[in-house]
């Protein structure tokens, strides 16, 4: 029998009232379009009661330091019935394949049974988990595992089970990640494209100073007098100066390779630091003045140091183009970082260029919405797609005296 009801029933109620109800409740249960596995927890209740009777409190302790006990109780503890979907997610052939002990449900969890337990025992009303199953061809599939635990006065003998395959929505989900890397991936090398006299101007720097010294150094091993002490010092800056263009290069590198977006705990202003120095020389051959507000002690954000780089140098690009193209005698980019209300860490650039057109402002955001001549327009949609992967906003706007404001926000994990 599929269900068991506890306590007295009303005298009105005759047997077979009582049949029809048990057989309308079956059919919904074996229709419900969800894979539903009743499990009998009697045994685990009981034990959860002499655990309790002997001052048990922590139960997550005592079973981390009892393993037995868990691998005990997925033995004990038996699924009673299933419905039809149970069996097509499990790929098994009739329901006694399905109804037997609750250990098979455990196999690809790992942990899951031990926090199952920890909710039963503390009382919770339902665990719901992202995790895998390991159906009986041997195939493991992402579900949701969501488990709904007996509550008093209700019946106390039922839990349920349900499990969604959710393997479709985490790969679309796993697809949009790769897409929007590989956007990004697209546009960095686009960026560096761009920036590729201001890269080279950089590089250029220690790569002289090492001619230079070493023809300096060279000079004074040919004299009759020669100075240990003035070549070594020629010697040093050489070194000083290769390792220089060698963390440029590597800078460089890091930008232009394919990666997997990392997520880590990162500190905005350092990330501007880091940004500014691949367009620094840009900024400042066009005889822009940069003013930055670097706001101090910021919460860290949880994201992508290559992405986050990525947005800082779009913007500036952005903005370095727009007032080049002006045409003003004072140029001027402020770059702020703060925390915003709300809690958020936020990043603005403001510059003095000719502002966004009234009818634009809608679609700088937009893929492949451009009003320059050889632009794109994919700067911006990536900045969003980056920030948007982050949890985070981003927005443009102009500013009351002339030239546009771009700001974004993260948020600060918890
Ligand atoms: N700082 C700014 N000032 C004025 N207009 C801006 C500014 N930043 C962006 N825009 C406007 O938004 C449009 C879209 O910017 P976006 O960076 O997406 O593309 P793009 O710069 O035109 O081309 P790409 O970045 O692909 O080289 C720009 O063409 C410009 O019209
Ligand atoms: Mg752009």
């Amino acid at each position: 029998m599929l269900v068991t009801i506890n306590g007295a029933v009303s005298d009105y109620r005759t047997s077979w009232e009582l049949q029809a109800s048990e057989e309308r409740y079956r059919r919904l249960i074996q229709n419900l379009p969800t894979a539903l596995w009743q499990v009998d927890s009697r045994r685990a209740g009981e034990a959860f009661d002499a655990l309790k009777a002997r001052g048990v409190r922590d139960i997550a302790s005592y079973l981390s330091r009892t393993p037995d006990l868990v691998e005990h109780a997925k033995d004990i503890v038996r699924v009673t019935d299933v419905n039809r979907d149970a069996m097509s997610l499990f790929r098994a052939q009739n329901p006694a394949e399905l109804i037997k002990p609750v250990r098979y449900l455990f196999a690809a969890a790992p942990g899951l049974a031990e926090r199952v337990m920890v909710a039963h025992f503390e009382g919770r009303r339902n665990l719901i988990e992202e995790t895998r199953i390991r159906a009986f061809d041997g195939s493991i599939i992402d579900v949701l595992f969501t488990v709904t635990y007996p509550v008093p006065p209700e019946q106390l003998d039922n839990t349920f089970i349900t499990i969604q395959d959710i393997s479709e929505r985490l790969n679309a989900e796993r697809q949009l990640r790769k897409l929007q890397a590989d956007f990004s991936h697209a546009g960095r090398i686009a960026t560096l494209g761009e920036l590729a006299t201001s890269i080279a101007h950089e590089i250029n720097q220690p790569l002289a100073a090492i001619v230079t010294n070493g023809e300096t150094s060279l000079r004074w091993l040919a004299r009759t007098d020669q100075n240990i002490e003035k070549v070594t010092q020629l010697t040093s800056r050489i070194v000083t100066n290769a390792r220089r263009a060698s963390e440029i290069i590597h800078r460089i590198r890091s930008m232009a390779a394919k990666h997997e977006p990392e997520k880590r705990l990162l500190d905005i202003n350092e990330i501007a630091r880091e940004a500014l120095l691949f367009i620094r020389h840009d900024i400042d051959s066009k005889s822009i003045t940069l003013s930055t507000t670097f706001a101090p002690g910021l919460p860290q954000v949880l994201g992508d140091r290559i992405q986050l780089q990525q947005v800082i140098i779009n913007l500036l690009v952005n903005s370095v183009q727009a007032i080049v193209q002006s045409g003003q005698p004072t140029r001027r980019i402020d770059i702020q970082t703060s925390v915003d209300d709300g809690g958020a860490v936020g990043f603005s650039v403001f510059d003095n260029g000719p502002g966004i057109a009234a009818t634009d402002l809608a679609h700088v955001f937009d893929s492949f919405f451009s009003t320059k001549d050889a632009g794109i327009g994919i700067g911006l949609a990536i900045c969003q797609s980056i920030i948007g992967a982050h949890g985070g906003s981003i927005s443009g706007a102009n500013r009351p005296n002339g030239g546009a404001h771009f700001h974004f926000a993260l948020p600060v994990p918890a």
